[in-house]
């Protein structure tokens, strides 16, 4: 194991002064960031790491999809690349850690391998992937599943938001639609990506460092319930349609569901729009979203069955149409166990608890893993909150994780 430690302050500068951009204050002092994919502040935030990039004497290029890679060259121009990376755009109610990390660990990495004068056989190269959070325009981890050949990128260029504006048109504008084709020509050796965990176990558990096993399945669905909308005072209850019911009542069908099933499954509606949305007026329609998520397939597959055939009941029974349309789909996705191996000793060397664990949520690795070994470190969330401006990681932590982002990059580099 290498000596080389990276700099936690320098690290933290770079996180903060990312953070900067889109900045949103909490009452309490908390702060975080809201640079959703293609805003004009993801065009800013983008620009700042484009720019620390290129002072870091690396070249940088920019494919059809807005992914960015910058890299660095090693001594074997032949042999691929070690990759990190991850995203840096947010939900609206981002923090300062969700992908940032991830990107910015990965330069802190290649400045301290530049500052010892090492010279790794590989290239090393960070990387940003376009809207990896899928807020605006699903599916979630586009730009990573366009890099590896896994959605067309005319089909992902003419993605709309809520307000029908399409993905490309926002690509243009903010001048990031880049001439590098997709799907990728080369494919990195190696493709690490340090995350914090976005969830309470390491902190719970106080351990400081997840090996990632894999990542859960993900469901992404629409749902759109119409029925009469109609007077709120003269409108008996036994002649009503309404779509407001049907979608309370899967709502609570999706929790019920989910602890019915145990083990990983997880149900949420976090979307809601009601229309003509008045205090005395029975809506006419009502559209929601609903995330499943469970690390096995058939069990992934139970929960949406049994979710939509109890939707299109309870709608059927308030005499309500019902329509569902699919925003993302991917299943379990296990990681490579050479490199879960590499990261869990890498940990251990470096005297850190380790725990091998399932990602709850989705990450650029995911789809990194359908073209090369893919491997997660996770680091502990503070009261485990991620999409949550009070976001937080401990510098200790993040200082660990960084380091044991550097020795797997070492190590893999000299491969
Ligand atoms: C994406 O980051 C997700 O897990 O929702
Ligand atoms: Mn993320
Ligand atoms: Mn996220």
């Amino acid at each position: 194991m290498h000596h080389l430690r990276i700099d936690i302050d320098r690290l933290l500068g770079r996180i903060n002064a990312l953070g900067e951009i889109g900045r949103v204050n909490g009452p309490n002092g908390e702060w975080g960031s809201a640079r959703i994919a293609l805003s004009r502040e993801d065009a800013l935030g983008r620009d700042l790491v484009v720019s620390w990039m290129r002072d870091l004497g690396m070249s940088v290029s920019v494919d059809a999809i807005g992914n960015a890679v910058g890299t660095w060259p090693g001594s074997d121009p032949t042999a691929a690349p070690v990759m990190m990376g991850s995203h840096i755009d947010t939900v609206r109610t981002g923090g300062r850690f969700d992908g940032n990390l991830g990107v910015l660990a990965g330069l802190e990495v290649v400045e301290t391998v530049q500052q010892a004068e090492l010279r790794p056989k590989r290239s090393l190269q960070v990387a940003f992937f376009t809207d990896e959070e899928g807020a605006r325009f699903p599916p979630d981890m586009l730009g990573s599943l366009v890099y590896v050949g896994g959605l067309a990128l005319e089909e992902a260029l003419d993605a709309i938001d809520s307000d029908g504006v399409r993905l490309g048109d926002e690509l243009n504008a903010i001048g990031y639609a880049g001439s590098i084709p997709c799907p990728a020509a080369v494919f990195p050796h190696a493709f690490v990506e340090l995350h914090i965990e976005q969830g309470p176990l390491l902190e719970d558990e106080q351990v400081t460092i997840g090996a990632v096993t894999g990542v859960q399945g993900i469901s992404w669905t629409e749902v759109t319930v119409t029925g009469q909308s109609a007077h709120a005072g003269t409108t008996p209850m036994r002649l009503r349609r309404d779509p407001m019911v049907v979608a309370a009542q899967v709502v609570t069908e999706a929790r019920a569901i989910a602890r019915r099933m145990g083990g990983t499954q997880v149900a949420t509606v976090g979307h809601l729009n009601v229309f003509p949305d008045l205090v005395n007026v029975i809506p006419s329609r009502v559209t929601f979203t609903v995330d499943v998520r469970n690390t096995e397939e058939d069990r992934l597959q139970q929960a949406e069955q049994a979710l939509f055939a109890f939707a299109r009941r309870m709608a059927a029974e308030e005499g309500c149409d019902i329509t569902t349309k699919p925003l993302a789909r991917f299943k379990p996705v296990e990681f490579d166990d050479r490199m879960i191996d590499l990261v869990e000793k890498t940990a251990q060397a470096l005297g850190h608890s380790v725990k091998r664990m399932p990602s709850g949520a989705g990450h650029d690795a995911q789809m990194l893993a359908r073209v090369c070994p893919s491997a997660m470190i996770f680091v502990p969330s503070i009261n485990g909150l991620s999409h949550n401006i009070a976001e937080d990681t401990a510098p200790a932590d993040l200082a660990a994780g960084a380091n044991v982002l550097l020795q797997t990059v070492l190590t893999l580099a000299h491969e």
